[in-house]
């Protein structure tokens, strides 16, 4: 299987400008799974909720169907974060858009700062997907920060991580795409922005360096700090199946839940 992410400069509030350059990187890229990155649709520095409502898309609606249609087209399983409107309010969301035409979406559940002016926490728990018989998960930038998160999806049989962000603390995702990966034995792929986002008088730079981690931790492809582009590179999804780090050692066999306070059992 071919997976791999687009790293990109959304520009703030021009929606259709962002869904055609995502679009057209879908039609030019190879690949079976393509992650962009959180808020893509949008931009991130929101000042006020009326942006929120004027950037939104409802699923099903014109904007999933843009990226449904190339799926289709392309044979390809398409990620893509947005601000989403569904039942009056607002969720920090991203789709997946499968080959067969099916389009669901995944609503962050930890938002980060000053999201929570303008966004609803996700309610929708940690849902898993089926691209092409391999199990996927979502999370979206600051849910990498619990750990519960990517456990709950890797309990849940998920073999491919899908990390759409937009990173503004420095350096900590990049631990941590390889710690999830390697302590849940599952692939990782983090899409984040670059550039920086000037909104009257507010700033907010974005740190590039999305990357595809490996099953035990290591880094297969990475972007640059600056780079705008695709990167993909060829896994075998099976290997997230097995958890064994030694003969006698299983990651999930050897967990000891009737310890653990609080984490997921
Ligand atoms: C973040 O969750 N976008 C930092």
């Amino acid at each position: 299987m071919k997976v791999g992410f687009y790293q990109f400069v959304p520009e703030f509030g021009n929606v259709e400008k962002n869904i055609q350059t995502m679009v057209n990187a879908v039609k030019a890229a190879d690949a079976d799974l393509i992650v962009f990155p959180e808020l893509a649709t949008s931009g991130y520095l929101f000042l006020e909720q009326k942006e929120v409502a004027d950037t939104a898309s409802a699923v099903p609606g014109p904007m999933s169907d843009d990226f449904s249609k190339v799926a289709v087209e392309k044979n390809t399983a398409v990620v893509v974060g947005f601000p989403e409107k569904a039942d009056g309010v607002y969720y920090n969301s991203a789709l997946i858009a499968t080959p067969d035409g099916k389009v669901q979406v995944y609503r962050k559940n930890h938002l980060y700062n000053e999201e929570k002016l303008f966004f609803k926490p996700g309610n929708l728990g940690f849902p898993t997907f089926d691209v092409k018989g391999i199990k996927v998960g979502v999370l979206i930038c600051f849910d990498h920060m619990f750990p519960e998160s990517a456990r709950t999806l890797a309990l849940e049989g998920v073999q491919i991580v899908c990390h759409p962000a937009n990173l503004v603390l420095p350096g900590f995702a990049q631990i941590t795409s390889c710690s999830r990966a390697l302590e849940n034995g599952v692939f990782w792929i983090l899409a984040n922005r670059h550039g920086t986002e000037n909104r009257k008088g507010r700033c907010l730079s974005y740190s590039g360096l999305s990357r595809i981690v490996d099953n035990r931790g290591k880094v297969l492809a990475s972007a640059g700090a600056d780079d705008t582009g695709f990167y993909g590179v060829e896994i075998d999804p099976a290997k997230a199946l097995d958890k064994k780090v030694a003969p006698l050692a299983d990651l999930f066999a050897d967990r000891r839940p009737e310890l653990y306070n609080e984490i997921t059992k």
